[in-house]
């Protein structure tokens, strides 16, 4: 975790700002053309050389912000939550101290200084409700992470993909130059290289354990950084983004409509946009059939999903909705398992309308809504 992050980040639990306790940290040298930092660290720089400055007026010596990065560390709140940061990646989930035993047991006596940091209460919370979703989506991204084609399409293809269907109408490539990006739910971070070459700030967050995938593939990019935090509780300052966008994401939480509230409130005011993907509500039989077959499969064991994706890709053929892409005319046996294990294992899958989504973006303020070209419900709008 870059020093730069910390201008981004919150207490998810109480908002406050949060301190840093470095316990290991590397440095890499980038020259001040790479990381034109005009945006750098505008209200809260914790510049390793300096002393914490609020609503500083220069920005000159941001560079160190961006080369000390701290591999192992501890944030902390006034409230008493302890984050810890471990293998470079900032860490706000409720077990991420006994996810980490390794990490936890060297540092034992540091992190027992902060009274109850062992001890979340919001843990028993978070194993029921969220522990399968993130199990599900990291045994995914660790099988099919590093395939060639994900969903159908290579890198560059991806990117076009995005360009013309994932974005609102009046945006191309340049809209994102100098901006400031989220992506919620960034899973092994294919976008997340993608996406960098366009805009200036990539920040990431995903629930599960493919952030170190992520983090793996662009950890020579100065201006990346990777959270493992949830959508619902993001670590995350309201209105720091330019532009917001979860693809594929929110349905998979236990609530759609209260991820989507929590996520609405990144992006600047009046100039931010937002944009999200959701699966579209079919008619009932297609949603009842749906439902008794799901309600089977997520439960399966992980081996036999597997399995059971694999060998039922020639039944593609008989889902028009998804034969359209996928299907084994333009993707390997392998990419098709990976759709059909997408769809049938993840604890939560909601589906929705474009209007009930577009309402949501009404609700929370945002003007110029649109749905997008893709499939499915893709709406993006700007925040007023
Ligand atoms: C279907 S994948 C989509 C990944 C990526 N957005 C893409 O389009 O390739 C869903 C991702 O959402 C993440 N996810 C699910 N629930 C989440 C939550 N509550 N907070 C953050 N990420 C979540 C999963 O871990 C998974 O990586
Ligand atoms: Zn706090
Ligand atoms: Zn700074």
């Amino acid at each position: 975790m870059k020093y730069r992050l910390l201008d981004f980040l919150q207490c998810p639990h109480c908002r406050g700002d949060l301190e840093v306790q470095p316990l290991n940290h590397t440095r890499t040298e980038y020259n001040s053309s790479e990381l034109n930092d005009n945006n750098a660290c505008p209200t809260y720089c914790k510049n390793p050389d300096q002393e914490l400055i609020k609503n500083r007026e220069t920005q000159s010596h941001c560079q160190k912000c961006y080369e000390h990065e701290i591999t192992e560390g501890l944030l902390t709140c006034g409230c008493g939550k302890v984050y810890p940061i471990i293998n470079g990646i900032p860490r706000f989930l409720p077990d991420s101290f006994d996810q980490h035993v390794d990490f936890t047991r060297k540092y034992y006596n540091e992190i027992n200084k902060h009274d109850g940091a062992l001890n979340n209460k919001d843990k028993e919370h978070f194993v029921r409700m969220f522990k399968k979703t993130q199990g599900t989506f990291g045994r995914q991204w660790k099988t099919w992470g590093h395939s060639e084609r994900i969903y159908g399409f290579t890198d560059e293809e991806a990117k076009e993909w995005f360009l013309t269907d994932l974005t609102a109408r009046d945006i191309d490539a340049s809209y994102f130059k100098g901006k400031t990006v989220l992506e919620v739910g960034c899973g092994h971070g294919r976008f997340v290289k993608i996406l960098n070459d366009l805009c200036d700030e990539y920040v990431a967050i995903d629930l599960g354990p493919s952030v170190e995938l992520a983090r793996e593939i662009t950890r020579d990019r100065p201006k990346v950084h990777i959270i493992q935090a949830n959508a619902m509780f993001p670590p995350l300052k309201e209105e720091s983004f330019d532009y917001v966008w979860s693809h594929g994401v929110l349905h998979h939480t236990p609530s759609t409509k209260e991820a989507f509230q929590a996520v609405s409130k990144l992006p600047k005011k009046q100039t931010g946009r937002l944009y999200i993907w959701v699966y579209h509500k079919g008619g009932v039989v297609w949603e009842y059939g749906n439902q008794f077959v799901r309600s089977i499969t997520s439960r399966l064991p992980a081996g036999l999903l597997r399995l059971i994706s694999y060998s039922t890709v020639p039944l593609l053929y008989l889902i028009p909705a998804y034969n359209r892409r996928v299907n084994l005319s333009n993707m390997s046996w392998s990419e098709c398992a990976l759709s059909t294990h997408d769809w049938l294992a993840p604890k939560y899958q909601w589906h929705h309308s474009p209007e009930e989504v577009k309402g949501w973006f009404e609700e929370q303020g945002y003007g110029k809504i649109e749905q997008t070209s893709a499939n499915g419900v893709g709406i993006t709008g700007v925040r007023r």
